[in-house]
């Protein structure tokens, strides 16, 4: 029903299929008034939108049409229409005259396409125990709800909806309850008071303490998020659909929406984009108009905007810069990079669902790019490694830094006792913003190479290397710290090293190739994969590595675009044999064997267990039960996400091994 297709950070491209059709997400569904509704979305490129059950079943009128045509003819939409429940209007107007079921019942009967049970949208910043006691009755009638279209084996899809005010611990368990009970959807309730009063902040809190315990194989809806600017910071927590009645209600008001805020049409001096509103009308041509006129205009403005922010947030996360448009997203306003701040401290959550390997460079917008999840998995990685006994310290130059590494290298500071440095036994590291420390032999691969940063430095990037700086010191006997970099950072210098020149970085094919298998598959893999007599195959073009082999068989090759190892059989039966289950590898049931031994494509149903340090993206191994090789291949998952999914593929098959080995 869905699946993901690309991904970003906790951002997803996912397909959702509804019994009138399949749609693209992150997805905005333009709410549908059933019986005011003026303009044509699917003209303006909506794939799926939302209507208001309750409204319906209220008006005799339409009622009738909708019970004998559908609701799809009602409101004239062909495709995936979804309905709410009256809950809203509960929580505006204290009181709805339709139960529970009854409104499930309903929604079924009118063919909607996915429902929603009648959860209590409790208000931001109540007593707790006011917070209880919603939350007790939304999760009884969720549940209700389930049991009732499971029981009537009717077709809709269900909603239900995480609600528990601004309490995180009870937004979590309110997921962990709806997770169990094994809804279709998940929307997230109740925020609209707080985008509202610009407390996006606690909007970050709420969303994340709920999609961290919602399953990761259903899609998330962030309830009345229409506002355009709040998009790709949502989609960037994990939300899938949006809804808006903000295109119309904005409109009445003159108001035009844009990712960058809102503006007053009295306060325009050009019309703001290029759309077909934009393009056709002048400032002057609106405000002659009748309100009516304009309203539905500016309407068509604010859904064209809306729809074009989604596509916009697509094609990022297709193309690994995502996390780039959330940065500058949420920089049009204070609160939202408020938010934005808040959303680092989600990071190590973050980490597990980012790839490791992106399309797209890793770029530096400020300094909260400092936080991203790539510096943080990058570090953690370091601190794993087997450090030698002395380290260098190398200010920046051009990269690939080991390519450029100048001669003469300069002069340096040293700590440590001794005036001697055993070259043999030291790790070569360059000093750079954003990634802090790259040591030499790893920093072709993605993204200690493929970055930029502004090259004014900013105060928190200078203040994290010398966090790190501070460290990692302290891990060596001796350090050698080139003098550029005792200007650029606050460094408790000892002494000016006598032999400055004798310092040289000796490039080494061989500790490079073992130092990037221990980066990307755990310490021991180089050592494990590069066993006998290496040949090492580089570009006639570019000059970089390109296959290895050991004895005369062919071990790896190593990818241009971000130089990470794809694995050769042999390469994959030597990982195997040296790293212990589950360490690399996805565990696949009986009636997955045979397919990956032809090379085929494993899909997540088949998964029994898997390495959850896997992320999308990474090579990895494919095993019985038994622990015996099957085959090996790309993940397209990470961990969690291969653990839950029970439709469509997760792992990109390379080759299989049609013969027990
Ligand atoms: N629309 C906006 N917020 C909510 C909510 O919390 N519950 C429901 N059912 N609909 C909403
Ligand atoms: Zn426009």
């Amino acid at each position: 029903m869905f699946q993901i297709k690309f991904k970003d950070g906790m951002g997803r491209v996912g397909k959702l299929e509804t019994k009138h059709g399949t749609i693209t997400t992150p997805a905005l569904m333009p709410v549908i008034h059933p019986r005011k509704q003026t303009i044509d979305v699917k003209e303006l490129g909506a794939e799926i939108v939302i209507t208001n059950a309750y409204l319906i079943y209220k008006d005799e009128d339409i009622k009738k049409k909708a019970i004998e045509e559908g609701v799809h003819n009602l409101i004239n939409f062909p495709g995936p229409v979804m309905t709410d429940s009256g809950s809203f209007q509960l929580s505006v107007y204290g009181d709805v005259e339709i139960g529970n079921k009854e409104v499930i019942e309903f929604q079924e009967l009118i063919k909607s396409d996915i429902g929603t049970s009648l959860d209590i949208p409790t208000a931001p910043y109540v007593s707790k125990e006011k917070a209880e006691e919603d939350l007790k009755i939304t999760l009884e009638r969720a549940k209700e709800a389930k049991k009732f279209r499971d029981d009537n084996g009717f077709e809709l899809l269900l909603n239900s909806v995480v609600q528990g005010s601004t309490f995180p611990d009870l937004r979590s368990y309110c997921a962990s309850e709806l997770a169990y009970l094994g809804s279709d959807l998940y929307p997230i309730g109740a925020v609209v008071p707080l985008m509202e009063m610009y407390h996006y902040d606690q909007i970050v809190d709420i969303v994340m303490s709920s999609v961290s315990h919602l399953p990761d194989s259903k899609p998330r809806h962030l309830m009345g998020a229409g506002h355009p600017m709040l998009f790709a910071l949502a989609v960037a927590m994990g939300c899938d659909l949006f809804d808006s009645a903000a295109y119309v209600l904005y409109a009445e008001d003159d108001r035009f929406l844009s990712p960058r805020g809102t503006y007053k049409l009295e306060n325009l001096l050009e019309m703001p984009c290029s759309c077909e509103i934009c393009s056709n009308y002048t400032i002057d041509d609106l405000k002659s108009m009748e309100k009516s006129e304009r309203s539905q205009l500016i309407a068509k403005h604010n859904l064209y905007v809306s729809l074009a922010e989604i596509k916009l947030i697509r094609q990022a996360i297709y193309e690994g810069s995502f996390l780039e448009l959330v940065e500058e997203r949420c920089r049009v306003h204070p609160n939202l990079l408020n938010a934005y701040r808040r959303f680092s401290h989600y990071n190590d959550e973050i980490e597990l669902y980012d790839p490791r390997s992106k399309k797209s460079a890793f770029f530096y917008t400020g300094s909260e790019s400092i936080n991203r999840p790539e510096i943080k998995r990058h570090l953690n990685k370091l601190r794993t490694f087997k450090k030698k006994k002395n380290l260098v310290l190398l200010p920046s130059f051009k990269k690939p830094y080991s390519k450029n590494v100048p001669n003469n290298l300069g002069d340096f500071y040293i700590y440590g006792e001794e005036n001697k440095i055993n070259l043999k036994n030291t790790d070569f590291m360059v000093v750079d913003i954003p990634f802090c420390l790259i040591p030499l032999d790893l920093d072709e691969i993605y993204p200690l190479s493929q970055n930029e940063y502004p090259k004014t430095k900013d105060l928190a990037a200078v203040n994290e290397i010398e966090k790190i700086l501070s460290e990692f010191i302290p891990q060596y006997k001796q350090i050698l710290i080139h003098n550029k970099l005792a200007k650029e950072y606050n460094l408790n210098l000892y002494r000016i090293y006598p032999d400055s020149n004798l310092i040289k970085y000796e490039k080494n094919d061989v500790n490079k190739i073992i130092a990037i298998a221990d980066y990307q598959f755990g310490f021991g893999a180089g050592e494990a994969l590069f066993n006998g007599k290496i040949k090492i195959e580089k570009s006639k073009k570019t000059g970089k590595i390109r296959h290895i082999y050991c004895d005369g068989e062919l071990i790896a090759n190593m990818r241009a675009s971000d130089s990470f190892f794809i694995l050769s059989k042999e390469g994959a039966k030597r990982l195997h044999t040296s790293f212990k289950s589950p360490c690399l590898r996805v565990i696949v049931n009986s009636d997955s064997e045979p397919f990956a031994r032809e090379g085929k494509s494993v899909f997540s149903k088949f998964i029994v267990d898997c390495d959850e340090n896997i992320r999308s993206n990474d090579e990895v191994l494919i095993v019985n039960e038994n622990d015996q090789l099957l085959a090996y291949g790309k993940a397209l998952l990470c961990y969690s996400e291969m653990m839950d999914f029970k439709v469509g593929q997760a792992i990109k098959t390379r080759k299989g091994f049609k013969e027990e080995i």
